[in-house]
Formats: structure tokens, sequence, C-alpha cells
């Protein structure tokens, strides 16, 4: 295989994060302290939002902001499948099931008329809440993935969830920085997760965020103390003041953010504005280099929304449709590494087994068998998308010819 020239994802990091990590790890402190809640300041600024708890990872996020929304047996929670597999198996760890509504065709987020469809054909309203006719569980929650960067249709959803009684908790990984009608992503009323993993928009290495746009002390401790095991106080206080005892008031997780993360993050918060310019920059190239190309389409940018930009999901014609593979397989000979977003959730070996009845989603599965998600992240240049553009045209054009 050729050397890769542009791989899929490179993080956006210098000499800035380095130093303020070799800071830390000079320092007394390495795990969670000071460093996490300048992050955490520095993320609550800059969304203007009220409340921010670091975590170690997106999964994790989620998987708190479930169980302090109380979610547990007997619940079910709507979600997407065309999302990484952690979005359903918070839910699965809750004891809960997920269950899917499909996505819109141009965005790939959930679609809130298909979330309105499967409420009405398959829950019936009960003095205890939205009760499947067929399972007997609860309907308790929606959980939206704002796909690639591109915020889902969270007004509708907010009023269905509203109607119904049902918590939101936003699947955010993607989303840091994005605007859905004027609003940042994260400033809701509910808890948002945002995950700094590595090829994130930015990254603490390993790390996640659960926001909220509310001064809810009740919230925030709560949040807090489900990601350090449910304790008390966390080891800043059992150290610094008083007796070193504590008390477990929550079945909680292990899922605190180091310092050494943390000092990454601080960074990364700061250059937030920048990375985004950069993003949406490439992403205007290859939209300048594909357009026109039939066999392609672009992705579409709804226009009430500013999109992150973490993924650029191309789609093949339909036509092209078996063809995705070998596109994949012909690009990384030319030493351009795609990736593709996402394996729907429900085509996993896992899942295949843990859903008793077969799972069709039918837009779901066309858009993934067409997706290329290509190389996108701030160091691209536009040579480098002028390149990946015209190879994909390329091998398009023989593609299209057979
Ligand atoms: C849509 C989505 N949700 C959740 C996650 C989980 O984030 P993390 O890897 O930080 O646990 C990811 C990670 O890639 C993701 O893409």
């Amino acid at each position: 295989m050729k050397k890769q020239k542009i791989p899929y994802s490179i993080p956006y990091i210098d000499d800035r994060e380095i130093g303020e990590v070799v800071k830390v790890l000079k320092g007394k402190w390495i795990t969670t302290g000071s460093e996490v809640k300048k992050f955490e300041r520095l993320v609550k600024k800059h969304l203007g939002v009220g409340t921010a708890v670091a975590v170690s990872s997106g999964t994790a996020a989620l998987e708190i902001s479930l169980a302090v929304q109380g979610v547990g047996e007997g619940d079910e929670v709507l979600t997407t499948a065309y999302t990484f597999a952690s979005t359903a198996l918070a839910i699965i760890h809750r004891g809960a099931m997920p269950v899917f509504a499909d996505i819109e065709a141009d965005t790939f987020n959930i679609d809130p008329g298909k979330i309105e469809e499967k409420i009405g054909q398959e829950y019936e309203l009960t003095a205890a809440g939205l009760q499947s006719k067929k399972t007997k569980r609860f309907l308790r929650g929606i959980l939206p993935v704002h796909f690639g960067g591109q915020p889902a249709e969270m007004r509708t959803i907010r009023e269905i969830a509203g109607r119904y009684g049902l918590f939101i908790v936003e699947d955010a990984a993607h989303a840091i920085g994005a605007v859905h009608r004027g609003e940042k992503i994260g400033k809701s009323p509910h808890p948002v997760c945002f995950s700094f993993y590595s090829n994130k928009n930015m990254t603490t290495g390993e790390g996640g965020m659960i926001v909220m746009d509310s001064d809810c002390r009740e919230w925030e401790k709560k949040l807090r103390m489900y990601s350090m095991h449910g304790l008390s106080k966390d080891a800043v206080e059992r150290y610094k003041t008083g007796l070193p005892f504590y008390d477990i008031v929550y079945p909680g997780f292990k899922a605190n953010l180091t310092d050494i993360q943390a000092a990454l993050g601080v960074v990364q918060v700061k250059k937030l504005p920048v990375i985004d310019r950069l993003r949406n920059r490439v992403a205007a190239w290859y939209d300048e280099f594909l357009a026109g190309v039939d066999d392609i389409t672009t992705p579409v940018i709804r226009a009430y929304n500013h999109s992150a930009r973490h993924l650029y999901p191309v789609l093949l014609n339909p036509k092209l449709k078996g063809c995705r593979d070998e596109v994949i397989i012909e690009l990384r000979k030319k030493g351009i590494c795609p990736s593709v977003h996402f394996i729907p959730v429900h085509f996993h070996s896992f899942f295949k087994t843990f859903f008793k009845e077969e799972i069709r989603l039918p837009v779901t599965e066309d858009l993934f068998s067409r997706e290329i998600s290509l190389p996108i992240y701030p160091g691209l240049n536009r040579s480098d998308v002028k390149y990946a553009a015209d190879t994909l045209k390329g091998i398009i054009d023989l593609k299209g010819k057979k």
C-alpha cells in the first residue's frame, strides 16, 4: 500500500498543548483537579452555558446523562441507528432498550416525522407514560445525534418531547461549535454530550463533557458525582480539607477526566474558532471541486444550521451502490484514507442477536451502502483537497463507464 498522502484525520496540536501538559506533569497533581475546573470554565464561557462536567469519554457522557435521567429496566429510548454503537450501548447498559427511528436522506439526522410516526403507531399514552403496544415497556426519552457536526432538527424534537413528557439527551460527539437556528449546540435545558476523542474537532486524547444551559446545581452535582463512583467528595476535597471520609451516594461510574487531559483541552477550546473556520474552509473546497459531479452528492447543510464539519460524507449515486468498497480501496491505493460513517447499529453482530426482531430502516441502510467520508481536518490545504476530489472523480468516472 502506498504511503498515505492524506490520512483520515490529524489532530490540531502544537507546542502550546505540549507545554500545558508538561506543566501539569511537572506539578504535584495529575488526576482530576484545578486544570479540569479551568477546562470546564472555558467550555462554559465558549458555549455560554451554566453547567459543564468533564468526563473520560463521549460514551461516559451519554451513560452518565442517561443514569441521571433515571433510565433503567423497562424503559425505551428513541434514537438513530446511523451512529457509533456507543449511542445505543449507553442505553443498553442502563438495562433499557434502544428503539430506532429512520433518518433524513439529506442530513443523515434522525427524522422528526419518523419519530412522530413511530410514537403514533407503536405506543399508547397511559397514565404512566407512553407504553409500547408490543413490548409493554415505556418510552422515556429521545437521544438525537448531530451527525457529522450538522445539528438535528432540535426545535421539532423538543416540541415532540414536550408533548409526550419525554426527556432529551443530545449526542453531540461531532458537534462542538455547531449552531442550530442561532443557538450553539450545548445551549439546551437538558444534557448535551460532547466527545473529545482523538479525531474529534477538539481533543483531549480521550475525553468528553456533559453541558447544560442551566444553573441547576443539583443536576451538576449529580452528574459530577456519577462521574466519580457516586462519591460525596472528590479527591481534592478529601485531601485538602477536613477528614478524608466520604460516602457513596449513587451507583456511579469511574469516568472522571484527568488534569493531564484537561491541559490539552484548555488549549484546544481556545483554538475552536480557528478549528471551525479551517474545517469549514476544507468543506467549501470539497464542495467547489466536487460541484457538478453527477455521480456524487455532497453534504447538504440547512440554511439555519452551522455545521461543525466533523465529517465530509459524500454519497455515491444509487447506480454506483455496489462500488462503494472498491472506491475506498482505490482511494487508499492513491494515498487517500477515507472512512465510512456509520455502519448502522443493527448491522453489528451483537445487535443482530440482541434485538429479537428484524430491524428495517430503509433510509439508514441505503445511505450506508453509498456513503464515503472524505478526510477532513484543519491541516488540509487547498491542493490536498483538490487532489482528493480529483482522484475521487477519476475513480468514479471509470466505475460509471463500466
Ligand atoms: C456519534 C458518536 N457518539 C458517541 C461517540 C463516543 O465518543 P467517545 O469515543 O468519546 O466515547 C462517538 C465516537 O466516535 C460518536 O461518533
